[in-house]
């Protein structure tokens, strides 16, 4: 997490800050910026955002050399103590990075021993360390010698004092790119910073390190040979983040999630049918086992990959929380095949599994970012094409990763036109219901002033329960949980009373009248009980009522239907809604 942003040029203070304000997904516990004014350096830091740090400075203050963080809080408190940038203990050097170095105790305690530390951050560690070797070697291989020694992630620029026409760069397993507008240079997290001034960027490797400086980027390795590299180029209009007329990206990204259905269709749909790599169709028809390996919604949504490839195609399937895999044995099949599903492509949960099966296993990811590490580190990778999200909480690529799990199964069950049929008539059922507003709010506005909650339901609406329940907890900070209608009596029911609302979800023929006798059960018990349900199945007492919709695709529509109850909750609730307390949009620790 975190985000890194340097610029060395023209306003460079103005550009550092834009930047951030891009990169705020990525973290938002604190803001710092380092500024080159009068050849020298100026510091200001603070807890809180970037909308704080730039009442601290003048944006407009004339300088040419900037860099900038936004945190995620790892090592050490939210303060303003702990905020980035850190400077080493003579003063030298400054640096801002973005995560974690693993073993800097030992550094410390093998190499810094007499260092006073100010923060109780790795980072501070980072920089003592390299201030250390500079009494013997200059700045470039002071860092490469203090890169042998660190074990971890980081993306780190650095401002050494005494040199203030450069900005060095090293980075290994953290994202970083660089991109080149004419003299000017800018580093950054995420090309998404960049976009204001380029659509071209180089990216930085692993175990690299550098400067940019005058006419020059210098790039060498660990080794000190000098590194060749490429420009890459992405399509400015898909990373834009212009919230438009909605008041919060949540609303904006749910609604695009029609439109993200038919932009899939378009991609993975030709006049002959499914298009997808027919490499990827041949290893899974040959696959005897599919483990597919996800965190928080991507792993919601990966209920349903199992579900289609399970009963669509008769493969057995496990569906693994990344951070759980490593205390579980999948069992040892002839033929298995890993399935990465990931809305950022750089969780690091799912990083470290793909990095232990890489190279013995085929892997096959589905991420919304295709030059992502997951992305990368993949044998193939299939695109989500839901363009940016920029709202913490994952909800039209939760619609993506279920509609592209389906269209994946059915090629490789060689049954395409039917689901292309359905995925259109469920994308205007969702169109129809992003109008039904009241009635998210009407429900909203029962549920605003719980403590606690349940969603039920039983099977496919079990799983999209689950969703809901995150869902509602990330943005409204009410404590939700999902349950199977049937377990409730097993031991939740005892939370059961006139304060907790419970609501269903009731799209499947077969669990309809399971599910309508639970809701009883729990009545019962005086609880508050709201139900969302298929026409078909629908009472006259429900509350919100989907049209028909095929059997396997219902929770494309139920997802967004919750992702909405959780948008006007959380507006009643007054809450941050697209960058909720603690969270970050991509999880890049462990
Ligand atoms: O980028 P990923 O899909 O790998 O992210 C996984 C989770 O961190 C993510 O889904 C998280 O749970 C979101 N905040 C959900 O809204």
């Amino acid at each position: 997490m975190c985000g890194i942003i340097g610029y060395l040029g023209k306003d460079a203070s103005k550009n550092v800050i834009e930047g951030l304000e891009k990169l705020e997904y990525r973290g938002y516990d604190s803001a710092g910026i380092a500024i080159k004014t009068n050849n020298d350096i100026t510091i200001f830091k603070d807890k809180g955002r970037v909308n704080h740090l730039k009442e601290l400075i003048n944006i407009n203050s004339k300088s040419d050399l900037a860099i900038g963080h936004t945190r995620w809080a790892t090592h050490g408190e939210a303060n303003q103590i702990n905020a980035h940038p850190h400077t080493s203990y003579s003063g030298r050097y400054i640096i801002v990075h973005n995560g974690v170095i693993e073993n800097y105790k030992s550094i410390k305690y093998s190499y810094l021993k007499d260092i006073d530390f100010i923060s109780k951050t790795d980072t501070e560690v980072i920089a003592n360390l390299i201030d250390y070797f500079s009494k013997s070697y200059n700045t470039i291989d002071s860092i490469r010698k203090a890169m042998t020694l660190m074990e971890g992630s980081y993306a780190v620029l650095l401002i050494d004092k005494l040199d203030l026409n450069k900005i060095y760069f090293f980075k290994n397993k953290s994202p970083l790119v660089i991109s080149k507008v004419n003299n000017e240079f800018i580093l950054a997290s995420d090309i998404l910073a960049m976009i204001d001034h380029t659509n071209s960027y180089y990216s930085v490797s692993d175990s690299s390190l550098g400067y940019v400086s005058n006419d020059e980027i210098y790039m060498i390795d660990l080794l000190g040979n000098k590194l060749e590299f490429s420009l890459s180029y992405f399509d400015v209009s898909s990373e834009s983040v212009d919230k438009g007329l909605y008041e919060h990206y949540m609303l904006k990204e749910i609604s695009e999630s029609p439109e993200v259905i038919r932009r899939i269709l378009s991609l993975y749909y030709d006049s002959d049918g499914i298009n997808i790599d027919y490499n990827i169709i041949k290893l899974l028809q040959n696959a005897d086992h599919i483990n597919i390996v996800a965190s928080g919604t991507s792993m919601y949504a990966s209920m349903m990959t199992k579900y289609f490839f399970e009963k669509y195609c008769s493969i057995p399937s496990e569906v693994f929380c990344a951070s759980e895999l490593v205390y579980s044995s999948p069992i040892v099949t002839k033929n298995p095949v890993y399935l990465f599903l990931s809305q950022s492509g750089e969780t690091a949960d799912s990083i470290t599994v793909l990095k232990k099966i890489k190279g013995i296993y085929p892997v096959i990811s589905m991420t919304n970012s295709v030059t992502s590490s997951i992305a990368r580190l993949s044998d193939y990778t299939l695109n989500l094409c839901a363009g940016r999200e920029i709202a913490v909480a994952s909800t039209k690529t939760y619609t993506a990763e279920i509609a592209l799990s389906a269209i994946l199964a059915f090629a490789v069950r060689s049954k395409a036109d039917e689901l292309k049929e359905e995925l259109l008539k469920t994308a205007d059922i969702m169109d129809k219901m992003l109008i039904n507003k009241d009635l998210y709010i009407q429900l909203a506005n029962r549920i605003y002033n719980a403590n606690s909650l349940f969603y039920m339901g039983r099977g496919i609406d079990y799983w999209v329960c689950m969703e809901a329940a995150l869902k509602l907890k990330e943005v409204s900070y009410i404590h939700a949980e999902a349950y199977p209608s049937g377990e409730l009596k097993h031991g939740p029911i005892a939370l059961v009373d006139e304060n907790t609302p419970i609501i269903s979800i009731i799209t499947q023929e077969g669990t309809n009248p399971i599910v309508r006798v639970n809701i009883k059960e729990v009545r019962a018990r005086n609880a508050n009980t709201y139900v969302i349900s298929m026409e078909t199945l629908s009472k006259n007492t429900d509350d919100i009522v989907i049209p028909n919709v095929i059997h396997y695709l219902t929770p494309l529509v139920t997802g967004m239907v919750v992702q909405l109850i959780a948008y006007y909750t959380a507006k009643l609730k007054n809450t941050d809604i697209d960058k909720p307390k603690n969270l970050a949009k991509c999880v890049t620790v462990e």
